[in-house]
């Protein structure tokens, strides 16, 4: 363990200024609504290009002055109300020994999956993440002391179904046949998997509460593959066990669950009890998702990122036509439906988040 993390450092980190986004988490009043953009710090942004000029992906991950260096990239140069600490999802196959490389232009690459139900015993469980993922603490520690306050500081981690596929397949953007198939022709050791690398998820989630994360997003960014039965089966009670889990022994810490594409579950983990804020992406009118959630929970989403390709004008009116199919611009935190793309033009970003601010403010005092 890390000597950083052996207590809890909260009373030592400076004063939050802004706390617009854990208060919209929370359902509370807001005097405008927050916005934040996943994957806000990456490869549009030429500082970010030039720190990762030198350094390999993972390197600027395991290194905490450099992740805590990228992080902070993206609010020097926009008025984002939440960081999100820089690592990645797949720290976590490699904190149970699973090799993942990232190749630059192709994106993450397994030199071993863990193709057969036999490649299981390779799997490292239980894991001291501590040991093993003791980086992320130390880079969100560093990262919340330099943030000085200005924002609140996400952490997160990838959820089980997502990196069980990432696993056997060893690569995004298959067909996931190998994957999906488990679940229909091994359920049992699919279960298996999916139960070890939630305890992972928990344990992880824990150490970053630990080290200063004060709100926590769980990515099931390959959820939309699985049918509504599949999902009920292999996705939502893991999702469930991991905010119960964590509700339990912090309650102030907002959780959001940004299962991509799986709309059909919006109900179901609404009423689950353990997430405050779900994620949603363009492929739901927001209006239909808050039908769907009713008040039980925030909504976070859901500009196409494609819109911010379009310069100010068109993203100030697609920013007030979502805005306005939230029907209210409470329980409302305002991100994209999916991440930044490395293509993205710098304009984006700033005219998303500027209209996000006044046109919620007009709404709001109107
Ligand atoms: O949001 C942030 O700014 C925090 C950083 C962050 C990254 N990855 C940085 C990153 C977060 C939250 C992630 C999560 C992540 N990683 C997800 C879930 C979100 C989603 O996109 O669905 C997934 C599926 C991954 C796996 C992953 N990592 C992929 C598919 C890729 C390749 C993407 C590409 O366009 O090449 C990565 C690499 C990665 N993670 C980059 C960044 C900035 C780019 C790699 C580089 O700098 O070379």
């Amino acid at each position: 363990m890390s000597q950083e993390n052996n207590d809890n450092k909260n009373n030592e980190f400076p004063e939050l200024k802004n706390d617009t986004f854990l208060k919209a988490c929370r359902g509370e009043e807001v005097p405008y609504v927050p916005v934040w953009i996943m994957r806000q710090a990456g490869r549009y942004l030429p500082e970010f290009k030039s720190v990762r000029a030198d350094v390999d992906f993972f390197s600027v991950c395991r290194t905490p002055e450099l992740a805590c260096k990228v992080t902070l990239q993206p609010l020097d140069r926009f008025p984002l109300d939440a960081a999100i600490i820089f690592s990645d999802i797949l720290v976590v196959p490699q904190a149970m020994g699973i090799e993942v490389q990232m190749i630059p232009g192709k994106g993450p690459f397994f030199p071993n999956p863990i193709r057969t139900i036999e490649d299981l015993s390779r799997v490292q469980f239980p894991v001291d993440v501590n040991k093993e993922l003791g980086y992320v603490f130390d880079a969100l520690t560093l990262t919340r002391k330099r943030l000085e306050g200005r924002v609140p500081l996400i952490g997160f981690t990838g959820a089980p179904w997502t990196l069980m596929t990432y696993c056997i397949e060893g690569s995004g953007g298959t067909t996931m046949s190998n994957s999906k198939s488990w679940l229909y022709k091994y359920p049992t050791e699919s279960h298996k998997f999916l139960s070890m690398l939630t305890r992972v998820c928990i344990d992880y989630l824990f150490g970053q509460i630990k080290a200063g994360a004060q709100a926590l997003q769980i990515f099931d960014s390959w959820s939309n593959e699985l049918s509504p039965a599949m999902f009920k089966e292999y996705c939502l009670p893991y999702l469930v066990q991991i905010g119960k889990e964590i509700k339990a022994v912090h309650p102030e810490i907002p959780l959001i669950c940004f299962a991509k594409g799986s709309n059909f579950a919006l109900e179901d983990l609404s009423k689950s009890g353990a997430y405050d804020v779900l994620g949603i992406d363009w492929t739901i009118e927001p209006s239909v998702a808050r039908q769907m959630v009713g008040e039980r929970v925030s909504l976070q989403g859901n500009l196409d990122p494609c819109v911010l390709y379009c310069g100010d004008k068109v993203i100030r009116d697609q920013t007030q036509k979502m805005l306005e199919s939230f029907g209210s611009t409470k329980r409302l935190i305002a991100n994209l439906g999916h991440g930044m793309h490395p293509t993205h033009p710098i304009e984006g970003p700033e005219s998303y988040v500027k209209a996000v601010h006044e046109l919620s403010k007009q709404m709001i005092n109107k």
